[in-house]
């Protein structure tokens, strides 16, 4: 072979590398022209072995520019066919921005969740802060420090979920109200607070109890203040949750911690105040109790009775988004069904 023959092997491998029109395609030429046994280029490194002197010098030359151009030109021809099949590729996946999707599944709130939202906007436009309080609590702020000393009898309508312990008295919070004292415990007068969370009792459930319920306790501590703020307080508060329309009504009531105390009832939402299954018969249905804080708790939680005043309450969401949203039994509320709660 000669340096001519190289060079005519070169030309004639460069006018095929520019014709293909695949990777394949390329390989094979690649294959033709270098492979190490086979390749008609190649092929001449093994003559070089068996010549000598200047004619050596000559061909070997002439192999590494046929070599050299050929390598170049494959490489280029590659680059452009990967190029390509990019460009192809991208025109193929046009996609039609227009088509319809699926429909979307929206979620949303929970009645109670909502209802607990609502009334902590009502309660913000009050001056109220809403803080959150631990659910396992001992006996001495769920009990002892609000005027429930051990074996008092209001502790009985507690049925209280008590926890094994180290006989501190740990227990799951039976109300929000321990959090009145230790808001109070930690700051100083005056207090504008409300408190939604989980509390639990060991009740038998029906329609109007479920053994875990949420409640929201609400505490205002500062001087002067009377039974007239509790009781307006309370009335624009129903009012904003229920309409004008419905009926409200306060009662005297009793709590070891309130002196006076009052309940709020609500007319039940299914019967109007007639009397339901809903209502068991009594056509209100009992959604808050409240009072003025009881000297002895101020006193109690470091509060000076003889300079501050204040009034409390605990209201039930879960009563009130039932007796909003017309839903007969609290327990639907805890039971997770989809088809009752996308109702709402
Ligand atoms: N803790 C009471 C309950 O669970 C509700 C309650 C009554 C809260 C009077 C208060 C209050 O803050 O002053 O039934």
């Amino acid at each position: 072979m000669t340096g001519d023959d190289l060079q005519a092997l070169a030309r004639s491998a460069l006018e095929e590398i520019a014709g293909v029109a695949d990777q394949d395609q390329l390989e094979e030429v690649r294959r033709r022209y270098l492979a190490r046994h086979g390749g008609s280029i190649a092929a001449a490194a093994t003559q070089l072995a068996r010549v000598q002197g200047e004619e050596r010098a000559a061909l070997g030359r002439a192999f590494n520019s046929a070599k050299g151009a050929v390598t170049e030109a494959l490489e280029r021809r590659q680059t452009e066919l990967e190029q390509g099949s990019w460009e192809v590729g991208l025109s193929a996946e046009e996609m039609d921005v227009t088509h319809p999707l699926h429909p979307l599944r929206r979620g949303h709130q929970h009645p109670v969740a909502r209802t607990v939202r609502e009334i902590e906007d009502i309660f913000a436009r009050l001056g109220y802060l809403s803080v959150a309080g631990p659910e396992i609590e001992d006996d001495l702020h769920n009990f002892q420090m609000l005027n429930m000393p051990p074996e008092h009898p209001a502790r009985d309508g507690h049925d209280t979920f008590y926890l094994a312990g180290d006989g501190a008295g740990w227990l799951y919070r039976t109300h929000t109200s321990p959090m009145q004292m230790r808001t109070m415990l930690a700051g100083q007068p005056p207090f504008r607070i409300i408190v939604p969370g989980k509390v639990a009792r060991r009740d038998n459930p029906d329609p109007t109890h479920n053994p875990v319920f949420h409640q929201v306790e609400g505490l205002c501590v500062d001087q002067g203040v009377t039974v007239a703020d509790l009781k307006g307080t309370l009335e624009y508060v129903l009012r904003q949750l229920f309409g004008k329309e419905r009926g409200v009504r306060l009662r005297a009531s009793f709590f070891p911690y309130t002196e006076p105390s009052l309940e709020a009832d609500v007319a039940c939402g299914i019967c109007l105040g007639e009397g339901c299954r809903s209502c068991l018969g009594k056509g209100w249905i009992e959604i808050l109790g409240s009072g003025m804080v009881h000297p002895d708790v101020l006193a109690t939680a470091g509060v000076d009775p003889d300079r501050y005043s204040g009034f409390a309450f605990g209201m039930g969401p879960d009563r009130i988004a039932a007796l909003r949203y017309g839903i007969r039994d609290v327990r639907e509320l805890y039971e997770n069904d989809l088809r009752l709660l996308e109702g709402f």
